[in-house]
């Protein structure tokens, strides 16, 4: 069984938490990309609309005439669905792989609940190993690298890639995150940060995770 194969299983096991005629919040990457096709495929007159949280994640929905809608005008959502490039026992997560992680913060917030869906390398005792994801405004990145230098950290600009946000990313290595909540309102803090992609203050609340044995369900 390929990860990608696992990540398809849990993309179509988080179709249970969605709730007919609910406008739902979607993520992006490829575990997010098969829960769309699933939803396509599956539910697809059966939800009112979608938020998104990322342009990709927009086109692959209204390609699939799924209707996609702004947050503000949505409310509450009901479900975030989401994937994560790590997560903890507690469901704290890295998030940033693919550069979304600042919509993906504002929809996560915007939810009642938080699906993880992900493929079961993704659990691991400590956050850390996986580069951390930091969108910040251009004219900041070296004064936010030397101050990720500060942490222990060794910040790698992501060149070529700029946000749906019109911004940049850092991705920090060699961070051991012992105190995912701390460390989120640290870096947060920091003048020039948009997001840290450290999803500690606002876990998920399920986490589904793909496996040769089927779909874990993990809670915190
Ligand atoms: C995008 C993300 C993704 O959820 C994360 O990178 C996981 O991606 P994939 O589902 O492709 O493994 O945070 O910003």
């Amino acid at each position: 069984m390929t990860s990608d194969d696992k990540k398809k299983m849990a993309a179509y096991a988080a179709l249970d938490y969605v709730e007919k005629g609910s406008i739902i919040g979607v993520g992006t990457g490829s575990t997010v990309n098969h829960f769309i096709d699933a939803i396509a495929e599956k539910m697809k007159g059966a939800i009112d609309a979608a938020v998104s949280s990322s342009e990709a994640s927009s086109e692959r929905m209204k390609k699939h005439g799924i209707r996609v809608i702004d947050l503000n005008s949505a409310g509450e959502l009901s479900i975030y669905v989401d994937g994560a490039d790590e997560s903890n026992r507690h469901l704290q997560l890295i998030k940033g792989g693919g550069g979304a992680l600042t919509r993906e913060k504002i929809v996560a917030a915007a939810s009642k609940t938080f699906v993880c869906i992900a493929d079961d390398t993704k659990l691991v005792p400590f956050l850390g190993k996986f580069p951390l994801p930091v969108e910040v405004i251009p004219m900041a990145r070296s004064l936010v690298a030397r101050e990720l230098v500060k942490l222990g950290g060794k910040p790698v600009w992501r060149e070529h890639f700029i946000t749906d946000n019109g911004n940049q990313i850092l991705d920090v290595h060699n961070l051991e995150i012992m105190e995912p909540m701390k460390m989120e309102t640290f870096i947060n803090q920091i003048a020039g940060v948009v997001t840290v992609g450290l999803f500690a203050h606002r876990p998920a609340d399920v986490l589904l995770l793909g496996s040769e044995k089927g779909v874990q369900v993990i809670k915190p």
